[in-house]
């Protein structure tokens, strides 16, 4: 790895990774210099942690979207910091080189400054996420500010927030106004101010999403937020074709469903038919194999 001088970014050296380095904060935020896209999936499991890691994907979110995509909510306010532990755990075992980072999930940041300084301490001890993210801007600057002190890296997330889906009144997307457009501004600001040291732009218009990206000189991260900002992230079932429901902005790049159910389909009348297992499958009286 090459470390060039700190640059912009107080206290984070600028540097450029080479394809097997171990992914850093540091690395993260030196692709942004250096106009490299970043690569982000999420992953709740060691084995798609494992095979996302050896595809060269830079950052393995640990998503509270797991509340819905591995336990089946139908939001993400369920989700405890025992599950986020587990999961983030299963992630952290599987992978080499990717960055891990961790969902803090609802309350268990929003109440206090100790609270949000406490949990995230806990994925990173407990479950060995390298960073945490969290929802919010300018009302959780205080709360991003206090969890960097204590030297964990944060990533913030704003526009459309799923913790916030009450509040929104559903799953809308944000920034269209050039009012709304002004207060995610704001909020990145605070976000990047306080200490993050990437965003995730979520759910917002394409032209908004890139002059956020402008305005900072931290990596944005976008989902449903165009082309143009520094790095991408999907959920993993989304891309891979698992999800039931497809939002626009999600582009299938297989369809496993339709493999899944073939080869249980597959598996079932084998069964039935009696041709599995075969002699081959089956262990013999008289031999070790
Ligand atoms: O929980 C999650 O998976 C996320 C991404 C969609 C950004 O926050």
């Amino acid at each position: 790895m090459r470390c060039l001088p700190p640059g912009k970014m107080e206290g984070f050296f600028m540097c450029v990774a080479k394809s097997k380095d171990k992914i850093t904060v540091p690395i993260i935020v030196g692709k942004r210099t250096q106009k490299e896209p970043i690569k982000v999936l999420t992953a709740y499991d060691f084995r798609m942690s494992a095979l996302l890691d050896s595809c060269g994907i830079d950052i393995l979110l640990v998503g509270d979207s797991l509340g819905n995509v591995v336990y089946g909510f139908d939001s993400t306010l369920p989700v405890t910091m025992d599950m986020m532990i587990a999961h983030s755990a299963a992630v952290a075992r599987g992978r080499e080189r990717a960055l891990v980072v961790s969902d803090l999930p609802f309350m268990s940041y929003q109440v206090s400054e100790e609270d949000a300084v406490m949990n995230a301490g806990r994925l990173v001890k407990e479950g060995g996420a390298e960073a945490v993210k969290l929802e919010g801007g300018v009302a959780m600057a205080g709360r991003i500010r206090r969890i960097v002190e204590a030297d964990i890296p944060v990533m913030g997330h704003i526009g459309l927030r799923p913790q916030a889906v009450n509040m929104m009144g559903g799953y809308k997307v944000q920034g269209r106004s050039e009012q709304e457009e002004a207060i995610l501004l704001e909020d990145a600001s605070a976000a990047q101010e306080a200490g993050a040291f990437a965003i995730v732009i979520e759910g917002v218009p394409s032209a908004t999403a890139a002059r956020i990206t402008e305005a900072l000189s931290i990596p944005t991260i976008g989902i449903g937020a165009g082309p143009d900002c520094n790095g991408q992230v999907l959920v993993i079932d989304d891309l891979l074709g698992l999800s039931e429901f497809t939002p626009k902005f999600v582009r299938k790049f297989a369809d496993l469903s339709k493999e899944i159910v073939s080869a249980v389909s597959n598996y079932g009348k084998a069964v039935d038919a009696g041709s599995f297992p075969s002699a081959e499958e089956s262990f013999g009286a008289d031999s070790q194999k």
